[in-house]
Protein backbone atom coordinates (compact mmCIF):
# COMPACT_ATOMS: atom_id res chain seq x y z
CA UNK A 1 0.00 0.00 0.00
CA UNK A 2 1.23 3.28 -0.85
CA UNK A 3 2.21 5.60 2.02
CA UNK A 4 -0.11 6.68 4.86
CA UNK A 5 -3.40 4.64 2.93
CA UNK A 6 -4.18 2.47 5.78
CA UNK A 7 -5.21 5.03 7.92
CA UNK A 8 -6.38 7.08 5.03
CA UNK A 9 -8.84 4.16 4.78
CA UNK A 10 -9.36 3.67 8.50
CA UNK A 11 -9.96 7.21 8.94
CA UNK A 12 -12.62 7.45 6.40
CA UNK A 13 -14.49 3.93 6.96
CA UNK A 14 -15.98 3.29 10.31
CA UNK A 15 -13.13 5.27 12.64
CA UNK A 16 -14.13 8.63 11.15
CA UNK A 17 -17.70 8.09 10.97
CA UNK A 18 -18.10 6.68 14.55
CA UNK A 19 -15.85 10.04 15.69
CA UNK A 20 -18.26 12.35 13.41
CA UNK A 21 -21.01 10.94 15.45
CA UNK A 22 -19.66 11.07 18.74
CA UNK A 23 -18.02 14.72 18.52
CA UNK A 24 -19.91 16.34 20.97
CA UNK A 25 -18.69 13.34 23.52
CA UNK A 26 -15.50 13.26 22.30
CA UNK A 27 -14.83 16.93 22.83
CA UNK A 28 -16.01 16.83 25.64
CA UNK A 29 -13.93 13.72 27.20
CA UNK A 30 -10.93 15.06 25.62
CA UNK A 31 -11.60 19.13 26.94
CA UNK A 32 -8.89 19.75 29.30
CA UNK A 33 -6.28 17.80 27.16
CA UNK A 34 -7.64 20.27 24.93
CA UNK A 35 -7.01 23.69 27.39
CA UNK A 36 -4.25 22.62 28.09
CA UNK A 37 -3.06 22.51 24.54
CA UNK A 38 -4.37 25.74 23.27
CA UNK A 39 -3.16 27.37 26.37
CA UNK A 40 0.42 26.65 25.77
CA UNK A 41 0.06 27.19 21.80
CA UNK A 42 -0.41 31.34 22.91
CA UNK A 43 -1.87 31.50 19.82
CA UNK A 44 -1.89 35.61 18.54
CA UNK A 45 -4.75 37.29 16.65
CA UNK A 46 -4.11 37.06 13.01
CA UNK A 47 -1.80 33.87 13.28
CA UNK A 48 -2.20 31.71 10.31
CA UNK A 49 -2.47 28.49 11.87
CA UNK A 50 -2.35 24.98 10.27
CA UNK A 51 -4.49 22.39 12.40
CA UNK A 52 -3.48 19.22 11.17
CA UNK A 53 -5.39 15.80 11.41
CA UNK A 54 -8.10 18.62 12.73
CA UNK A 55 -10.68 16.21 12.28
CA UNK A 56 -14.58 17.33 13.54
CA UNK A 57 -12.71 20.70 13.93
CA UNK A 58 -13.29 21.57 17.62
CA UNK A 59 -9.36 22.67 17.91
CA UNK A 60 -9.91 24.77 14.69
CA UNK A 61 -12.73 26.39 16.29
CA UNK A 62 -11.20 27.22 19.30
CA UNK A 63 -8.31 28.57 17.78
CA UNK A 64 -10.49 30.87 15.07
CA UNK A 65 -12.39 32.35 17.79
CA UNK A 66 -9.14 33.48 19.70
CA UNK A 67 -8.79 35.56 16.16
CA UNK A 68 -6.46 33.30 14.17
CA UNK A 69 -6.85 32.64 10.73
CA UNK A 70 -7.09 28.60 10.76
CA UNK A 71 -6.49 26.33 7.84
CA UNK A 72 -7.94 22.55 9.05
CA UNK A 73 -6.19 19.98 7.37
CA UNK A 74 -7.72 16.23 7.61
CA UNK A 75 -7.97 12.78 5.38
CA UNK A 76 -11.16 11.89 6.73
CA UNK A 77 -14.24 13.26 5.02
CA UNK A 78 -16.85 12.16 7.31
CA UNK A 79 -14.99 14.03 10.22
CA UNK A 80 -14.93 16.83 8.11
CA UNK A 81 -18.41 17.00 6.56
CA UNK A 82 -19.17 17.55 10.45
CA UNK A 83 -16.40 20.75 11.03
CA UNK A 84 -17.97 21.74 8.20
CA UNK A 85 -21.61 21.83 9.64
CA UNK A 86 -19.98 23.51 13.04
CA UNK A 87 -19.12 26.10 11.32
CA UNK A 88 -18.79 27.06 7.94
CA UNK A 89 -16.76 30.01 8.03
CA UNK A 90 -13.22 27.96 8.51
CA UNK A 91 -11.21 26.83 6.13
CA UNK A 92 -10.82 22.94 5.95
CA UNK A 93 -8.77 20.76 2.93
CA UNK A 94 -8.91 17.07 2.58
CA UNK A 95 -5.46 16.39 2.12
CA UNK A 96 -2.59 14.05 3.77
CA UNK A 97 -0.68 16.66 5.50
CA UNK A 98 2.53 14.13 5.26
CA UNK A 99 2.81 15.35 1.34
CA UNK A 100 0.64 17.96 0.84
CA UNK A 101 2.17 21.30 -0.70
CA UNK A 102 1.24 24.39 1.29
CA UNK A 103 0.05 27.30 -0.13
CA UNK A 104 0.90 30.14 2.26
CA UNK A 105 3.44 29.81 5.16
CA UNK A 106 1.94 29.15 8.86
CA UNK A 107 2.44 30.83 12.22
CA UNK A 108 1.84 28.19 14.16
CA UNK A 109 1.38 24.12 13.07
CA UNK A 110 -0.89 23.02 15.86
CA UNK A 111 -2.40 19.52 16.29
CA UNK A 112 -4.80 17.53 18.99
CA UNK A 113 -3.74 14.12 18.46
CA UNK A 114 -3.60 13.98 14.91
CA UNK A 115 0.02 13.30 14.32
CA UNK A 116 0.78 10.02 15.33
CA UNK A 117 -0.29 8.60 12.28
CA UNK A 118 2.30 8.97 9.62
CA UNK A 119 3.43 5.77 7.99
CA UNK A 120 6.93 7.74 7.43
CA UNK A 121 6.95 10.43 10.55
CA UNK A 122 10.63 11.70 9.86
CA UNK A 123 9.22 12.81 6.40
CA UNK A 124 5.92 14.09 7.52
CA UNK A 125 7.65 16.23 10.03
CA UNK A 126 10.18 17.40 7.51
CA UNK A 127 6.84 18.73 5.02
CA UNK A 128 5.16 20.23 8.36
CA UNK A 129 8.57 22.45 9.19
CA UNK A 130 8.31 23.79 5.54
CA UNK A 131 4.55 24.89 5.90
CA UNK A 132 5.94 26.99 8.97
CA UNK A 133 7.48 30.69 8.59
CA UNK A 134 11.23 30.90 9.76
CA UNK A 135 9.99 31.73 12.82
CA UNK A 136 7.10 29.61 13.05
CA UNK A 137 6.22 27.36 16.11
CA UNK A 138 4.75 24.12 16.60
CA UNK A 139 2.90 22.98 18.92
CA UNK A 140 1.38 19.33 19.40
CA UNK A 141 -0.24 16.99 22.20
CA UNK A 142 -0.03 13.43 22.04
CA UNK A 143 -0.38 10.70 24.38
CA UNK A 144 2.35 9.21 26.82
CA UNK A 145 2.51 5.08 26.84
CA UNK A 146 -0.63 2.71 27.43
CA UNK A 147 0.33 2.30 31.30
CA UNK A 148 0.22 6.02 32.07
CA UNK A 149 -3.41 6.53 30.27
CA UNK A 150 -5.50 3.64 31.62
CA UNK A 151 -8.77 5.50 30.45
CA UNK A 152 -8.01 4.22 27.08
CA UNK A 153 -5.39 1.14 27.66
CA UNK A 154 -7.66 -0.65 30.79
CA UNK A 155 -10.26 -2.24 28.06
CA UNK A 156 -7.14 -2.56 25.93
CA UNK A 157 -5.41 -5.15 28.19
CA UNK A 158 -9.07 -6.42 29.03
CA UNK A 159 -9.64 -7.57 25.57
CA UNK A 160 -5.80 -8.68 24.69
CA UNK A 161 -6.93 -12.45 25.27
CA UNK A 162 -9.11 -12.22 22.08
CA UNK A 163 -6.83 -10.55 20.10
CA UNK A 164 -5.93 -12.84 16.77
CA UNK A 165 -2.54 -14.40 17.57
CA UNK A 166 0.63 -13.17 16.18
CA UNK A 167 4.48 -14.00 15.93
CA UNK A 168 5.27 -10.51 14.89
CA UNK A 169 5.99 -8.32 17.60
CA UNK A 170 4.22 -5.08 18.31
CA UNK A 171 6.13 -2.09 16.83
CA UNK A 172 4.67 0.27 19.22
CA UNK A 173 6.35 3.16 16.93
CA UNK A 174 3.45 2.02 14.26
CA UNK A 175 1.05 4.36 13.25
CA UNK A 176 -1.55 4.64 16.23
CA UNK A 177 -2.80 6.76 19.07
CA UNK A 178 0.67 5.28 20.87
CA UNK A 179 3.47 5.67 18.56
CA UNK A 180 4.92 8.93 20.26
CA UNK A 181 4.82 7.63 23.52
CA UNK A 182 8.62 7.70 23.91
CA UNK A 183 9.47 11.11 24.13
CA UNK A 184 13.05 10.39 22.96
CA UNK A 185 11.54 9.47 19.70
CA UNK A 186 9.08 12.82 19.06
CA UNK A 187 12.25 14.60 20.04
CA UNK A 188 14.25 12.78 17.28
CA UNK A 189 12.16 12.96 14.39
CA UNK A 190 11.91 17.24 14.94
CA UNK A 191 15.61 17.50 15.47
CA UNK A 192 16.30 15.77 11.82
CA UNK A 193 12.96 18.12 9.97
CA UNK A 194 15.08 20.65 11.28
CA UNK A 195 12.97 22.21 14.11
CA UNK A 196 14.91 23.84 17.32
CA UNK A 197 14.25 25.14 21.14
CA UNK A 198 12.10 21.41 21.19
CA UNK A 199 10.18 21.42 24.71
CA UNK A 200 8.21 17.82 25.87
CA UNK A 201 6.19 18.30 28.72
CA UNK A 202 4.19 16.01 30.25
CA UNK A 203 0.71 17.05 31.50
CA UNK A 204 -1.66 14.48 32.96
CA UNK A 205 -5.33 14.34 33.62
CA UNK A 206 -8.13 12.48 35.09
CA UNK A 207 -10.79 12.11 32.34
CA UNK A 208 -14.66 11.84 32.93
CA UNK A 209 -14.83 8.57 30.53
CA UNK A 210 -18.47 8.11 31.35
CA UNK A 211 -21.45 8.51 33.52
CA UNK A 212 -22.25 4.74 34.21
CA UNK A 213 -20.09 1.62 34.16
CA UNK A 214 -22.63 0.22 30.85
CA UNK A 215 -21.59 4.04 28.94
CA UNK A 216 -18.38 3.17 29.35
CA UNK A 217 -18.42 -0.38 27.69
CA UNK A 218 -20.51 1.06 25.07
CA UNK A 219 -18.03 3.95 24.43
CA UNK A 220 -14.96 1.97 24.69
CA UNK A 221 -16.92 -0.26 21.96
CA UNK A 222 -16.80 2.37 19.60
CA UNK A 223 -13.34 4.21 20.12
CA UNK A 224 -9.80 3.10 20.23
CA UNK A 225 -7.69 0.31 20.19
CA UNK A 226 -10.62 -1.56 21.85
CA UNK A 227 -12.79 -0.89 19.64
CA UNK A 228 -10.91 -2.33 16.46
CA UNK A 229 -10.40 -5.68 17.83
CA UNK A 230 -14.20 -5.69 19.45
CA UNK A 231 -15.40 -4.74 16.07
CA UNK A 232 -14.37 -8.23 14.43
CA UNK A 233 -15.78 -10.25 17.06
CA UNK A 234 -18.99 -12.13 17.24
CA UNK A 235 -21.25 -14.49 18.67
CA UNK A 236 -19.90 -15.78 22.40
CA UNK A 237 -16.18 -14.41 21.80
CA UNK A 238 -18.02 -10.85 21.10
CA UNK A 239 -19.84 -11.25 24.99
CA UNK A 240 -16.94 -12.62 26.71
CA UNK A 241 -14.82 -9.64 25.36
CA UNK A 242 -17.52 -7.00 26.57
CA UNK A 243 -17.79 -8.89 29.62
CA UNK A 244 -13.90 -8.67 30.12
CA UNK A 245 -14.30 -4.48 29.65
CA UNK A 246 -16.67 -4.27 32.06
CA UNK A 247 -15.22 -6.44 34.48
CA UNK A 248 -11.72 -4.06 34.06
CA UNK A 249 -13.69 -0.87 34.32
CA UNK A 250 -16.00 -1.70 37.53
CA UNK A 251 -13.41 -0.97 39.59
CA UNK A 252 -13.47 2.70 38.81
CA UNK A 253 -17.30 3.22 39.06
CA UNK A 254 -17.47 5.40 42.17
CA UNK A 255 -21.05 6.46 41.62
CA UNK A 256 -20.09 9.87 40.08
CA UNK A 257 -19.52 8.78 37.01
CA UNK A 258 -16.28 6.87 35.89
CA UNK A 259 -12.97 8.94 36.26
CA UNK A 260 -9.27 7.52 34.82
CA UNK A 261 -6.05 9.05 34.64
CA UNK A 262 -4.25 10.22 31.45
CA UNK A 263 -1.16 11.84 30.34
CA UNK A 264 0.04 13.43 27.53
CA UNK A 265 3.14 15.39 25.85
CA UNK A 266 2.78 18.90 25.25
CA UNK A 267 5.26 19.15 23.08
CA UNK A 268 6.78 22.35 21.42
CA UNK A 269 9.33 23.31 18.90
CA UNK A 270 10.66 26.35 16.62
CA UNK A 271 11.15 26.60 13.19
C1 LIG B 1 -7.39 10.90 16.97
S1 LIG B 1 -8.07 11.81 15.67
C2 LIG B 1 -7.96 13.47 16.31
C3 LIG B 1 -8.90 14.41 15.60
C4 LIG B 1 -8.94 15.83 16.17
N1 LIG B 1 -7.66 16.50 16.09
C5 LIG B 1 -9.44 15.81 17.59
O1 LIG B 1 -8.63 15.97 18.52
O2 LIG B 1 -10.65 15.61 17.79
C6 LIG B 1 -6.75 11.76 14.49
C7 LIG B 1 -7.04 12.56 13.24
O3 LIG B 1 -5.89 12.58 12.39
C8 LIG B 1 -6.32 12.45 11.05
N2 LIG B 1 -5.18 12.00 10.23
C9 LIG B 1 -4.57 10.79 10.28
N3 LIG B 1 -3.56 10.75 9.38
C10 LIG B 1 -3.54 11.96 8.76
C11 LIG B 1 -2.73 12.53 7.73
N4 LIG B 1 -1.73 11.84 7.16
N5 LIG B 1 -2.98 13.81 7.32
C12 LIG B 1 -4.01 14.51 7.89
N6 LIG B 1 -4.81 14.01 8.85
C13 LIG B 1 -4.57 12.76 9.29
C14 LIG B 1 -7.48 11.48 11.14
O4 LIG B 1 -8.30 11.50 10.01
C15 LIG B 1 -8.18 11.98 12.40
O5 LIG B 1 -9.10 12.98 12.12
Amino acid sequence: MSSNQEQIEYWNDRAGETWAELQDRLDALLAPLSAAALAAAEVRPGDQVLDVGCGCGDTSIAMSAMGAKVLGVDVSAPMLARARSRDASIEYQQADAATMDFARAFDLVFSRFGVMFFDDAAAAFQNLHNALTSDGRLLFVCWQPPARNPWMATAGRAIAPYLPSSDEAPNSRAPGPFAFADARYVEQILQDAGFSRIRIKSHEESLKVADTLAEAVQFQTRVGPAARVIAELEGDKRAQALAAVEDALRPFDRGSGLHLDSAVWLVSAEA
